[in-house]
């Protein structure tokens, strides 16, 4: 057994090598990106050539300390012992192995000649699909990272943390889970987030479980978080070790991975114009507000921002305020306005617009695009996006891109 840390290129030249649960036979080439390391296991005698990038790393593995094998032997077991369709959860804190697990676990029932479907529940470190976005592949070759696949149907959560959105999170999850199932996979991988410490997590965590109807919970790397899952879930619970020689990635490296996939959706996307009346538009306070053209209101909502306001809105319980500014407001004159007008005050800036992440709905699934501009006198948009077809409906939410980054956060941006 020998570890590689990427990048690298290998070539298998005989014999045959499992690289998480996928065997590779004479003549087969695989890469190991450079975020990544992964332990190779030859299967009989065997030859690879390997071409070793920048900063990799190529290393004997101590088979006692390597937990590939036992890996195999926890994946194997829970398929074979679910009665398809099954659905599998992996679980773990950050960097424990998820999405190595989500891979190998696709790569084994693949080898059983089981149709496979792996859903990306990770919205913060997204692979399948952009980041904020659940999405769902259907592979039918090896995986070795779940980036490699293109996705099939994709959910837009509108948000890179769980926290704020747990509820649409599990419900988009849950939507993906139906639609595998309804384009005939045998077994379901579900990859989650690393968010799983303190009581709302745990609850999260088990909510997603319960609703899935999952049939097997694999805890990587956790073993307080896999006694209490065990504790709380009647079905099949089990452990599997974090590897203990890896490649970690640092905030910075997260932030790079998160903005090569924002890149990989949208970068030289054409410009679409959208008209929106007719269209069902979710998470915006300006497109699902009602227009409130109090003029004292105006007048009032003007003399404290000392800016125009070229829109107001009411909703149940609160008002949507768009100022005209390049910058947010100050958190001071936010006060003001709260204190001037009761509920919920949301204040928008015109500024703020050109950016927001967005999906476009075509009814069930979303699709990529990014606001280019948002004209207030015709209430048209228009928006980046590879996606040609029918758009029913857009769902906005807290992500706004400044040069592919998702540095700012607010609740609402348009
Ligand atoms: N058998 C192994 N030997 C060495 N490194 C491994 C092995 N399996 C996985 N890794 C590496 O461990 C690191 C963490 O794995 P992975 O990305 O699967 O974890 P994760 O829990 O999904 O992380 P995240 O919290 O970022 O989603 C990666 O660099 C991966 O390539
Ligand atoms: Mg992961």
């Amino acid at each position: 057994m020998i570890r590689i840390l990427g990048p690298a290129k290998i070539r298998v030249s005989s014999g045959i090598v499992s690289v998480l649960g996928a065997e590779f036979r004479s003549g087969d080439e695989f890469e190991i990106s450079g975020y990544r390391s992964y332990s190779l296991k030859a299967l009989s005698d065997a030859g690879i050539e390997v071409s070793l990038g920048d900063g990799s790393k190529i290393e004997r593995a101590d088979p006692f300390e390597e937990p590939l094998d036992d890996w195999i032997t926890v994946a194997d077991a829970v398929i074979s012992e679910c009665n398809l369709p099954c659905i599998i959860v992996v679980m773990g804190p950050v960097d424990a192995g998820k999405t190595s697990m989500a891979a190998l676990l696709s790569n084994r029932a693949l080898v059983r000649g089981i149709p496979t479907a792996v859903i990306d529940a990770d919205i913060g470190q997204a692979d399948i699909g952009p980041p904020g976005f659940v999405s769902l592949a259907m592979p039918d070759s090896w995986t070795l990272w779940l980036r490699e696949l293109s996705p099939v149907s994709m959910r837009f959560v509108g948000s890179i943390e769980p926290a704020p959105v747990a509820g649409r999170l599990l419900s988009l999850t849950y939507d993906l889970v139906r639609e595998a199932l309804e384009k005939g996979a045998g077994v379901v991988v579900v990859d989650t987030d690393g968010w799983v410490e303190g009581w709302g997590a745990l609850e999260h965590k088990v909510d997603l479980i319960r609703l899935l109807r999952t049939n097997a919970v694999i805890v990587l790397g956790d073993p307080d978080l896999y006694e209490t899952l065990h504790k709380v879930f009647p079905g099949s619970v089990r452990y599997a070790r974090s590897p203990l020689v890896r490649i970690s990635r640092s905030q910075l490296d997260r932030k790079t991975l998160r903005t090569a996939n924002y890149r990989r959706f949208l970068e030289g996307a054409p410009v679409r114009a959208l008209e929106l009346n007719g269209l069902h538009v979710h998470g915006s306070c300006l497109f699902s507000s009602i227009p409130y053209n109090d003029p004292d209101v105006k007048a009032k909502v003007e003399s404290i921002t000392g800016k125009p306001s070229p829109f107001i809105g009411k909703f149940p319980g609160g008002y949507c305020i768009v100022v005209e500014s390049e910058s947010p407001i100050e958190s001071s004159t936010l006060r003001s306005l709260q204190k001037e007008l009761s509920g919920d005050v949301l204040v928008l800036y015109t500024g703020g617009f050109k950016g927001v992440l967005v999906g476009l709905s075509d009814g069930l699934r979303d699709y990529p695009g990014i606001v280019e501009e948002v004209d207030l006198d015709t209430m048209r948009i228009k928006v980046r996006t590879y996606y040609e077809g029918p758009v029913r409906g857009l769902v906005f939410g807290r992500i706004r891109l400044v040069d592919y980054q998702d540095s700012a956060k607010r609740r609402v941006w348009i």
